[in-house]
């Protein structure tokens, strides 16, 4: 639980409604949260999609986990507590990043449910696309882009995801991704299309 150390505080409303910013925008603030195991593919088809929208015309951004972890949440580690406050901290930064109008990306493990639903829980009906990227482990501890899951392996790395720490899948994702059948290119045109569907962009004219 985050302790609240903040009292005596107001909050102050600005001139410009949302909707402003969204017309001149042309697109809906949303918040496309990936989720799954370290080297399933999040970054990647974060980074794909981002590239996509930005092609096409839309403001999009993606949060990154390794990147956030340079710099906001360079205090942070990967015990449950720690994990628990990344994921919030990206919640509550998705969050603005949602109210300014853009189409934003997150990219963490988030290996923990409740966390991932607590932060469904900060944004309005939706506006949050849970999208579980899902490899099975024996796939990612192949790919092993970073060496991580050989050293976790040989126990130079304690509590690593999927090694010797939890993750738990998600129970009701809006999308699923097979990254072990589906290409980065592919799974971008599925998200874009789910945006589409659900009108956060407009479609695009025949
Ligand atoms: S999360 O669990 O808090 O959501 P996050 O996505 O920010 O994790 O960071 C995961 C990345 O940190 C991994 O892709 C990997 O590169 C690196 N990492 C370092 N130590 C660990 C660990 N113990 N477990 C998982 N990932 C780790």
């Amino acid at each position: 639980m985050t302790k609240i150390k903040a009292t005596n505080i107001t909050w102050h409303e600005g001139h410009v409604i949302r909707s402003e910013r969204e017309t001149l925008l042309n697109q809906k603030g949303t918040l496309i949260w990936l989720t799954g195991l370290s080297g399933s593919g999040k970054s990647t088809i974060a980074f794909t999609v981002e590239h996509a929208l930005v092609q096409r015309g839309h403001l999009a951004y993606c949060l990154d986990g390794d990147n956030i972890r340079h710099g906001l949440n360079k205090n942070l580690g990967f015990s449950e507590e720690d994990r628990q406050e990344n994921i919030r901290r990206i919640g509550e930064v998705g969050k603005l990043y949602v109210d300014t109008g853009i189409v934003t990306l997150t990219s963490f493990i988030s290996p923990y449910r409740r966390d991932r639903d607590a932060n469904r829980a900060l944004l309005e009906e939706g506006e949050f696309f849970e999208v579980y990227v899902e490899a099975p482990l024996e796939v990612c501890e192949q790919r092993d882009p970073k060496g991580l899951y050989k050293k976790a392996r040989a126990g130079e790395l304690k509590g690593f995801t999927g090694i010797d720490d939890p993750y738990e899948e998600p129970l009701a994702p809006e999308l699923v991704i097979h990254t072990d059948r589906v290409s980065p290119q592919e799974a971008s045109v599925q998200i874009i299309a789910m945006l589409e569907a659900n009108g956060r962009i407009p479609a695009l004219e025949a």
